[in-house]
């Protein structure tokens, strides 16, 4: 089958402030990205999808933008990004950019004008409501960090909504004059040659038109933030979504060079897949989230997998996410030697993989001190373990002073165990997580079996999981080991023999594999088969 490159590659997620910084103000940037290149490079991935740039209050670190077709001076200039793309495109790999649709930054002019009076052209660009009869917000809708999703303008004595900080006004994307302005800056970035985006919150774009209230939700389980105390029924995931994403895909088909569209989006499968549309029409990747959501534990793991290959239609292209900003790190929630076994279930299975920056080196959630808190998430809903500031501290570069990030105090602490998880230790050590990275991408991106055959699972028992990788030369099978205690497995047919060409101890290259393959704890192999 041929595939184009957003199936058969890899993307990178590069969160720009903490990636590596070129002017020493302890904040990362675009030319600390053009730096890098080389190591994206050598590291073997295909897109680098790097989270907002755009000039921004940085109330929320960018998703909160003021201008949609600039760059924020912290982050460099627009010729910045020229470099950085021309660089990436000359090393053969694809730019993807974060695209905040939702909504703008409460400094956008757009908005300035929207407050600025009941009458104004902008007024319903944005979403205002009269307050209810008892002066409270028009509705029970939440913000997804914490209160009210409705702020009250005293001047024009209406409230407006914001699903996210009252910073981030959401736009009201049942107005052609937005969707037009909004349209374009997508066609300026498609127009300076960048290949897709990530859409932000794809799936909140559009909300009920009658404004109801959301019903309680009856799940305590999800309640862990106040904001799914409620079932965000009517705030999120209406109909009318589908029709707009269409026309965001056809503006993005209209370029050469296969841009592609990825939707944020947290939703259960049988609902995600409908962002592919009906026909293929929607988005080209529904970011699947199961393997961050999920219980590490092989059978949730193996089932969730299954049921999410047997739900997509034909036209779907199948992706998976190990970690990104929002949410804890796989190295801290499954533990430093199950991050490589997840790292190898994550480049095996079938679909786009999607790393987040770090996840290569092990990099684990950094405790962030009160003082030093930054995330405007955990500021407001305080003592529940929400702040995303612990995966987002610095990439460890080096043994040098702030983990080699910086020659500044960093935005946020490197981690204390920089000196030991960093790439130029890791990349001098054969055994290290950065080398089994490494390993996996050239295997992967070598395969066609790996990165374009079919994916069959394979019947496995206890802490295993199994499955095959397939074309029409080739047949791998993936064994992973989810628990410490070692493991054997019995090949199911006696035809499958082979040799195993990577385990993630990085030790077993060539073995031969014959009727039961032992793994140890908290190991994963790939035995090439025949
Ligand atoms: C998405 C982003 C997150 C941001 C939020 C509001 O969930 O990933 O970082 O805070 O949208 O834009």
């Amino acid at each position: 089958m041929t595939t184009k490159w957003w199936q058969s590659g890899v993307i990178y997620q590069v969160y720009p402030r903490s990636f590596y910084d070129n002017d020493g103000d302890g904040v990362g940037d675009l030319n600390g990205i053009a730096a890098k290149l080389p190591y994206l490079e050598a590291l073997g991935v295909d897109a680098i999808w790097i989270s907002p740039i755009f000039p921004s209050p940085m109330a929320d670190f960018g998703y909160d933008v003021s201008n949609y077709t600039g760059v924020d001076p912290i982050f460099g200039t627009l010729d910045d990004f020229r470099a950085l793309l021309a660089g990436a495109h000359g090393r053969g790999i694809r730019v993807i950019l974060d695209y905040v649709p939702n909504h703008s930054s409460s400094e956008h002019p757009w908005f300035i004008e929207s407050r600025s009076s009941r009458v104004n052209d902008k007024r319903d660009w944005y979403i205002w409501r009269d307050p209810a009869p008892d002066g409270g917000p028009p509705n029970n809708w939440r913000s997804v960090f914490g209160g009210s999703a409705w702020t009250l303008d005293p001047a024009t004595g209406q409230y407006y909504y914001h699903a996210f900080l009252n910073e981030q006004p959401d736009l009201n994307w049942r107005k052609p004059a937005v969707r037009e302005a909004m349209f374009d800056a997508l066609r300026f970035w498609l127009d300076l040659g960048v290949d897709g985006f990530r859409i932000d919150v794809i799936w909140h774009l559009m909300k009920d038109q009658e404004l109801r209230n959301n019903p309680p939700n009856q799940e305590p389980r999800r309640a862990k933030s106040p904001y799914y105390e409620l079932l965000p029924i009517y705030s999120c995931d209406q109909p009318e979504i589908h029709e707009l994403i269409a026309a965001m895909r056809a503006l993005a088909d209209g370029y050469d060079g296969d841009r592609v569209l990825i939707g944020e989006i947290y939703l259960p499968i049988d609902k995600l897949i409908t962002y592919y549309g009906p026909e293929g029409e929607g988005i080209h990747l529904p970011y699947n989230f199961q393997l961050i959501r999920l219980p590490w534990e092989a059978r949730t793991i193996a089932a969730a997998v299954d049921a999410y290959e047997a739900l997509l239609p034909d036209f779907a292209w199948p992706n998976w996410v190990l970690g990104n900003h929002d949410k804890p790190r796989i190295a801290s929630r499954a533990g430093a030697a199950q991050a490589r076994v997840a790292a190898m279930l994550l480049i095996t299975l079938r679909g786009t993989p999607t790393i987040y920056y770090g996840d290569e080196l092990g990099m684990r959630d950094v405790p962030i001190p009160p003082e030093l808190e930054q995330d405007p998430f955990g500021k407001n809903v305080p003592g529940r373990g929400l702040g995303r500031d612990p995966v987002r501290t610095p990439m460890q570069w080096s043994n040098a002073a702030h983990a080699g990030f910086t020659t500044a105090t960093p935005w946020l602490p490197v981690a204390d165990d920089y000196r030991t998880f960093n790439v130029e230790s890791e990349e001098s050590d054969p055994a290290s997580m950065l080398t089994l990275l490494r390993r996996l991408l050239a295997l992967r991106r070598e395969q066609p079996a790996l990165h374009a055959g079919a994916y069959s699972s394979v019947a496995a028992s206890g802490d295993v999981v199994a499955y095959v990788r397939k074309d029409e030369s080739s047949l791998f099978l993936i064994v992973l080991n989810l628990g410490p205690a070692p493991a054997v497995f019995d090949l199911p047919s006696r035809e499958l023999h082979g040799r195993i060409v990577l385990s993630t101890f990085l030790d077993r290259d060539g073995e031969a594999v014959n009727d039961a393959l032992s793994l140890r704890g908290d190991e994963g192999v790939i035995v090439r088969l025949g």
